[in-house]
């Protein structure tokens, strides 16, 4: 496995790469590696022959007073994970690669970011999605593969694919859980043991919206009131959205009859968590 460090680097390696016909993968991901980025590594491997990670903590995806300063980094660590799972090329960039000056172009997707999570984490899509646009230049792989548990961040990279004709094929790979249900994130080392038992009220709440759904419920302000009845079970879990809305534009519903989806975002403590399910009447339960 290489480390690379510089985007020349990175283009010759796998320009070499693509120049004899394999097929590349690319996960996106900040480092603070964990199962879920496991899954998507694995699910890469199955689908291409050369498989790219790239760790950078984007500074631009993050707000004032959000946690860019404490966002865990072990570049050691990540990078073996990495070496293990059979990655070729972890491309690490530093900051002044990706941003040498203050950027004056900005991917902006519109209509898709101004709700749910961009509501409360303004900007945060702008740098994502630029990002991701640099990245994809930068790799030029084939497929990228993202995790359901960014509902919205999908969402939002798959458009901006299609809008700007990035020749890319996105793969979502279902969100990886915890035996006890907690949706795998990063951000779940911040939680004190007391908030990591709150934590799962979150999926407690999307299972008391599957279980309602199953019973027949179709009604969303019934089914969002009964996960916010769960969630108001801990005093210390402070909701941020708890919405149902189509699962393509991303616009509130009121009546689950199209693929829905059930998002919940909330502050347990200091800590920002997010979680969702998919509702297809016509598929089978996804949680
Ligand atoms: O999901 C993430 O880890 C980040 O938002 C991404 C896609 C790597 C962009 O920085």
């Amino acid at each position: 496995m290489q480390l690379i460090k510089t985007i020349d680097e990175a283009r010759r390696v796998i320009g070499q790469v693509r120049y004899d016909g394999r097929k590349v993968a690319l996960v996106p991901t900040m480092g603070a590696l964990h199962a879920g980025h496991m899954s998507l590594i694995q699910a890469a491997g199955q689908a291409c022959d050369f498989i790219v990670v790239t760790i950078f903590v984007n500074p631009t995806q993050f707000g004032a007073g959000e946690d860019l300063g404490k966002y865990p980094r072990d570049l050691e660590r990540a990078s073996e994970m990495c070496r293990l799972a059979g990655v070729d090329v972890v491309f690490a960039p530093d900051p002044d690669q990706m941003y040498p000056d203050e950027p004056m172009t900005w991917v902006n997707v519109e209509g898709l970011t101004e709700g749910l999570c961009g509501e409360s984490r303004q900007g945060h899509f702008r740098g994502v999605t630029t990002v991701c646009a640099k990245l994809f230049n930068i790799i030029r792989a084939d497929i990228a593969f993202f995790g359901q548990k960014d509902a919205q961040q999908v969402i939002v990279i798959d458009r901006m694919v299609a809008d700007l004709n990035i020749p890319l094929k996105i793969v979502v790979c279902p969100t990886v859980r915890q035996p006890d249900g907690l949706a795998i994130s990063s951000r779940n080392q911040y939680l004190s043991p007391e908030e990591r038992k709150d934590a799962l009220l979150l999926y407690a709440a999307l299972q008391e919206c599957r279980r309602m759904i199953d019973g027949g419920c179709r009604s969303c302000p019934e089914l969002i009131g009964a996960m916010q009845k769960v969630l108001g079970q801990s005093p210390r879990i402070v909701p941020d959205y708890v919405s149902i809305v189509d699962a393509e534009n991303l616009k509130n519903i009121e009546t689950i009859d199209q693929t829905a989806l059930v998002a919940v975002a909330v502050m347990v403590g200091a800590t920002r968590l997010i979680d969702n399910i998919i509702v297809d009447l016509n598929k089978p339960d996804d949680i």
